[in-house]
């Protein structure tokens, strides 16, 4: 059994990218690992949210995530700041976080990039947090999608350094980790080879989407003028189609478009609507827990309390001993 910890920042509603980058290992690990999910509202502070927007943030995505699957009786399902030890841990491991290295982060530069207006120290140390959020409580997987492979290096870099300046044996190196083994992207709608929220409008499919609203954005999703050869490599707008129909469609679904963009039959109407339909169906039972678990504020109560005990309870096993190893005087 192996302790597995994994977060998402609790900034706007889950999409598919989320489920099948993340969420979906989560659901089938906690019948096997000893796993740890939370909702990671310290992180969300960097886009500076509204006290009234941010608390509604929180509690969405706690819903989502138990609606998608995630099981309090199996996992541990906990608010990041109901831990207080995750922030003591981060401070104690700034101090060994360079700021070069932190500098070079390829999401740290991206955000320098989008929005040059707020580059605070929060987003610099971000990947500090990250690691934080890991080793206290000695992960050794971490199943996030691929876009989170760089923090997971970097993890390991900050476990290994602390390991090493200390000459203990300490942390275990956590990996990124994927069923299929490979990391996994799902593509947006609209031609952009990612989907997220904070993305162009269009472009995630949320699993809270009426299947109206889903089926509009799926019809509008980017594609091209059709194949001009037989058995023509497919162009990325129209790979990324497939791929999303691999994730939600049966088997004979993807061979019958596979087999008519080689022969040069295919209509992408054909395919969006197959597409729309097979995620309106993927969605609906998770849509429709999510209708009951949202209403049921004594159930979150509870779920909440009790991850964030069992949560508190880890974590300050492993700060102590840190405390102890980095040699704080206990009179
Ligand atoms: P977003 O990119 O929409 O802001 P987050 O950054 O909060 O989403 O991501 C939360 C989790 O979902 C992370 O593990 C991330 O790797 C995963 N994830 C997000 N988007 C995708 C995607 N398009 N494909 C695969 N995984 C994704
Ligand atoms: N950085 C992750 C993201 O943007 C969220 C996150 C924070 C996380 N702490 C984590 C993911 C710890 C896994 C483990 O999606």
């Amino acid at each position: 059994m192996e302790t597995v910890v994994s977060g998402i920042r609790s900034t706007g509603n889950l999409h598919l990218g989320n489920y099948f980058g993340a969420i979906r290992n989560f659901i089938t690990m906690q019948h096997e690992h000893n796993c740890f999910f939370f909702i990671a509202d310290m992180h969300a502070l960097t886009t500076h949210p509204k006290p009234g927007d941010f608390r509604e943030s929180v509690r969405t995505v706690l819903v989502e995530y138990l609606a998608a699957g995630l099981d309090p009786e199996l996992s541990t399902i906990y608010i990041q700041s109901d831990v207080p030890q995750i922030p003591e841990l981060y401070l104690l491991m700034n101090m060994h976080a360079y700021v070069g290295e932190l500098e070079r982060s390829a999401s740290f530069k991206e955000k320098l990039r989008k929005h040059p207006d707020n580059v605070n120290a929060g987003l610099l140390t971000y990947p500090v947090l990250m690691a934080a959020d890991i080793v206290i409580h000695r992960a050794t997987k971490v199943p996030v999608g691929k876009d989170q492979e760089q923090h997971l290096e970097m993890t390991r870099d900050f476990a290994n350094r602390f390991n090493r300046i200390y000459e203990v044996d300490f942390f275990p190196e956590p990996y990124a980790f994927n069923f299929g083994k490979e990391l996994v992207k799902v593509p947006g709608l609209d031609g952009n080879g990612k989907m997220g929220k904070s993305e162009g409008e269009g472009n995630a499919v949320y699993l809270r989407d009426s299947p109206e609203a889903l089926k509009k954005k799926v019809m509008r999703a980017v594609t091209d003028s059709g194949p001009t050869q037989e058995n023509q490599e497919k162009p990325e707008v129209i790979e990324n189609l497939f791929k999303l129909l691999k994730l939600v469609s049966h088997e004979s679904t993807i061979k019958h478009f596979d087999e008519s963009w080689n022969k040069m039959t295919i209509r992408y109407g054909d395919l969006k609507k197959q597409l729309a339909e097979d995620m309106i169906a993927f969605t609906a039972p998770i849509r429709g827990r999510i209708a009951e678990i949202e209403a049921d504020d004594v159930y979150l109560k509870k779920v909440i309390k009790l991850g964030a005990e069992k949560a508190r309870e880890s974590a300050a096993v492993t700060l102590s001993r840190v405390r102890e190893i980095i040699g704080f005087t206990n009179f």
